[in-house]
């Protein structure tokens, strides 16, 4: 088939965030009932998410960044000038929090396999500054939470994880969100569960959790009576009633998820190439994201040439995320890194891309996208 032909078929995309009538229906009659922020939609969605998860409580806000911010605020409070030990694969928020919060973001490197960060690498960064240890589950894999758990322990540190991409994966047969001392989940439109914009925390600890709820609605413990420095970090009511929908049916998308991740990795396996996360149990995955990384010399062209060539066949290969954090022109001019400084993590970042494993592809959708790799490979 030519390639021209070949651009006319609709784009297999990398995201297709969740509707269904029953949303519909939610939303027209929010919008009718005239309230339109944080009530009784935004709690049932909290009380429905920690039932999931199986933790204690559930603090949903705007974005996974204000979860984040809010988060490591509960844990810093007081401890300005203090440092957070972070992933440098990762996106921005991950770090703007921490900033946000007044604490410097530390980097260690990632593991070259799972791209996860190095618990050893984690230890040798801890000292007296620092005040928590914020892994990132990259892609929807769980982070190395049990030796990071024992690295906090040990040095009374806490860990608040950035498992914006990750919800229903688990972790030593809990869920992520009932794992570590604070859990930051994102619900943007293109995550696994998705509400627009928006975000939640969870926890297990009494006042942590207070002082999350109070920092989101600009740290008032009850109407205009502030207890704290807080923020308009609100979900609106529209938002929750999308997320509630959607959680019914959130292990069911996983599932395909799965699926279609185990039929990717198994089309592909002969291409030698190319490279896949490294997933000791597929089950334990959330797969926000189907992450190869390409061996150029072999592939015989770079990176960016591929992802240019799998893209010109309607397929919505993507890179995520280009560029490590550190190297980022802000954190360059103000933290004055380098780059050798990670190389793992740096490795990563120029050798990595993402096939589309969304639930809503058909099966021949999925073949398509190893039909069409496969293509541009082997010629
Ligand atoms: C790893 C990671 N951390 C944090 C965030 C921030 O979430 P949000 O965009 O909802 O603020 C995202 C979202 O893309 C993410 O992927």
């Amino acid at each position: 088939m030519s390639e021209q032909r070949a651009e006319k078929r609709p784009n297999v995309r990398i995201a297709k965030p969740y509707n269904d009538e029953a949303i519909e229906r939610s939303v027209l009659s929010i919008l009718r009932s005239g309230m339109l922020v944080q009530g009784a939609k935004v709690e049932e969605f909290e009380a429905q998410l920690s039932k999931y998860i199986g933790c204690r409580y559930v603090i949903a806000v705007n974005s996974g960044t204000a979860a984040l911010q809010l988060a490591i605020d509960s844990v810093s409070r007081s401890k300005q000038g203090g440092e957070i030990i972070t992933s440098p694969l990762s996106f921005a928020a991950t770090a703007n929090a921490a900033l946000g919060c007044g604490l410097t973001p530390v980097f260690a490197d990632v593991d070259p396999e799972t791209f996860n960060i190095d618990p050893d690498n984690v230890n040798e960064k801890v000292n007296d500054k620092t005040v928590a240890i914020e892994p990132v589950d990259v892609y929807g894999l769980p982070a190395d939470l049990g030796k990071l758990g024992q690295i906090a322990k040990r040095h009374k540190l806490a860990v608040v994880e950035d498992a914006a991409e990750a919800i229903g994966a688990s972790y030593n047969d809990k869920k992520i969100g009932n794992v570590s001392d604070l859990s930051c989940f994102s619900t943007y439109a293109t995550k696994n569960l998705h509400t627009g914009e928006g975000g939640f925390v969870t926890t297990n600890d009494d006042q942590k959790a207070e002082h999350i709820r109070m920092g989101r609605s600009q740290g008032q413990s009850s109407r205009y009576n502030q207890k704290i420095l807080g923020y308009n970090f609100r979900m609106m009511e529209i938002c929750a009633a999308i997320g509630l929908e959607q959680l019914k049916v959130l292990d069911n998308l996983n599932t395909r998820r799965r699926t279609n991740a185990a039929a990717l990795a198994d089309g592909l396996e002969d291409l030698e190439c190319l490279s896949f996360q490294r997933v000791d149990d597929p089950e334990t995955h959330a797969w926000y994201m189907f992450a190869v990384t390409v061996d150029e010399e072999g592939a015989g062209m770079t990176r960016d040439k591929l992802v240019q060539r799998i893209r010109e066949q309607g397929v919505d290969a993507d890179v995520s995320w280009p560029t490590p954090i550190h190297l980022q022109p802000y954190f360059r001019e103000r933290f004055g890194f380098k780059e050798g400084e990670y190389p793992i993590a740096e490795a990563v970042c120029k050798t990595v891309f993402q096939l589309p494993v969304q639930p809503f592809l058909t099966d021949e959708e999925v073949q398509r996208i190893i039909s069409t790799v496969k293509q541009i490979l082997k010629n």
